[in-house]
This record gives structure tokens, sequence and C-alpha cells, in this order.
């Protein structure tokens, strides 16, 4: 199958990294389904990219079945196959554990990992056709536990195991399940979340010593998508500036080598 006759659902596709991933299909050919729960930055995006004929945008929130079975059907509709889901759509709370709400807790949940779980079901019967990927869009937060992430953390562990459950079973039609681990990438969420000292901490932590583009994410999101990874599954891939790989210590080496 030529990747340019092939069709990607990337959720979470209005900014970010969602969008600069499906810009990054579309470059590669693919047709490419972006769905967000902004209805006005996706318009502003889709016109934006300015591909009407392989582009279709989808205003959904993923926490709801109804809403996301809707957007697969219209999409299928449209292209008539689909071979890629990118669960990239994630919210963010960061507060200490004891002063984050129930209602925040569970929002968290619901998008970060019931989200993928809903877009799953209703992607598997077409990627099942298709013998085609889902790459889940987990967090250095998911492996490593921090400060204020007691939901957001939560729900990316999860969403790493849940690549795994899913693999171990979507292996059987043909669909091979991964994730990308980003580590700290300078987008609106963390634009919200990342004060000053905390961006020191991260270079402080990060052997590249930098933040990620988004673009840079969207490279590993389709190296497992496509052909390339076809024997991959079941993986989490860092992409983090080497964060996963380190513990103590960058700080004091880079002073001695200055
Ligand atoms: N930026 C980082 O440093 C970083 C690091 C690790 C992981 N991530 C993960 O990467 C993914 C993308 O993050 P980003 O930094 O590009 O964030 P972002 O906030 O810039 O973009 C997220 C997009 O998802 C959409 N969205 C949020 N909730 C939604 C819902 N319920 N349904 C549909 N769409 C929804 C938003 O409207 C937005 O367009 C997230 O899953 C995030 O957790 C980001």
């Amino acid at each position: 199958m030529s990747e340019a006759a092939k069709v990607a659902l990337v959720t979470g596709a209005a900014r970010g990294i969602g969008l600069a991933t499906a810009k990054k299909f579309l470059s590669e050919g693919w047709s490419v389904g972006l769905l967000d729960i902004d209805g006005e930055t996706l318009a502003r995006a889709h016109e934006a990219i300015g591909a009407p004929g392989r582009t279709i945008a989808l205003v959904a929130d993923v926490a709801f079945p109804d809403q996301v079975e809707r957007s697969v059907a219209a999409l299928v509709a449209r292209f008539g196959r689909l071979d890629a889901l990118v669960n990239n759509a994630g919210t963010a709370v960061f507060k200490p554990a004891l002063e984050t709400t129930h209602e925040e807790w569970s929002r968290v949940l619901a998008v970060n990992l019931s989200g993928p779980f809903i877009a799953t079901k209703a992607a598997a019967p077409h990627l099942a056709r298709t013998r085609g990927a889902i790459v889940n869009i987990s967090s250095i937060s998911g492996a490593r536990a921090s400060t204020l992430r007691v939901a957001y953390g939560t729900s990316k562990a999860g969403l790493t195991h849940l690549t795994k459950q899913l693999a171990a079973e979507l292996g059987e039609l043909g669909v091979r399940v991964n994730a990308v681990a980003p580590g700290p990438v300078d987008t609106a969420m963390a634009k919200q979340v990342h004060s000053p000292a905390i961006r020191a901490d991260y270079h402080d932590a990060i052997p590249l010593n930098r933040y990620g583009l988004e673009e840079e994410i969207a490279e590993a999101i389709y190296f497992l998508a496509s052909d390339r990874a076809s024997y991959v599954t079941g993986h989490t891939l860092a992409c983090d500036g080497g964060f996963a790989a380190t513990g103590i210590g960058l700080p004091t080496l880079r002073g001695r080598g200055r």
C-alpha cells in the first residue's frame, strides 16, 4: 500500500504536537482527519493548512463515545478507510495532590486515559481492515513521578499501560499499538504550566539541554504509525532529549566541562 493513499485521524490537532503531527502525515502524502474540542482554533488551523481535498476538521470531545464515533464515521465516509489513529488530545491540571478536586481528577482521566480507549474502540474495526496502527501520546510524567501531577502523571502512566494491553489484543487483528512519551515541548500546554524555575529544572535534567520541538515529536509519531515500524508494537518510545535515561549529576558535570 502506497503511503500516499493512507488516512490518519489525529486527536487534539488544532494546535501544538497534534497540529505538527497532522502536517507531518500530510507531508508524507496521507489524508488526515483533524479532531479537536476547540472548534474555532481547529477551523483556523484547518484553513491555514490549505489542503481541503486531503483534510477534514472534526469537532468532538474525546471523552464522549458518541462524539468520537460520529467523527470516525464522518472520516471514513469521506476518505473510505483509516490507517492510523493518533491519540494526542490531552489536558493538564498541575496542582498539589490534596488540592486537586475530584472533578479535576475525573476530567483529566476522562480525556487522557478514557479518550484513547474510546477512540480505539471506534477506530479498531477500520484499522483491522487496513492492518493499521495506533500511536498514543503519553509523557515523561507517565514514567517518573513529579510534584503537581497527581492526575496528569497517573493518566499518562495508565496510557502507557493501556498501550501494552491493547497491543496484546489488537495484534491478533494485525493492528499495532505504540506510544510516544515526549519530554517538555514548548506548546501552549507547557507555557501554561512551566514557570521559569521549572524550565531551568528541566534543562538541568535533560542531557540534550533543551526543550523538544513539536516537529521532533511528530517524527517519532509518524515513524511508529508507518510501515517502517511494522514489527514494533506495545512499545513506548521516549522522545525526551534523554530525560528518562538519566539520574542525578548533569548540572555538576556540565559545570566541570565549562
Ligand atoms: N507539551 C509538552 O511538554 C508535553 C509533554 C509530554 C506530553 N505531552 C502530551 O502531548 C499531547 C499534546 O500536547 P500539547 O502540548 O500539544 O498540548 P496543547 O494544549 O497545545 O494541545 C492539545 C490539543 O488537544 C485539544 N484537546 C484538549 N482536550 C480535548 C478533548 N477532550 N477532546 C478533543 N480535543 C481536546 C486542545 O483543544 C488542543 O488543541 C498531550 O496529550 C500532552 O499531554 C505534551
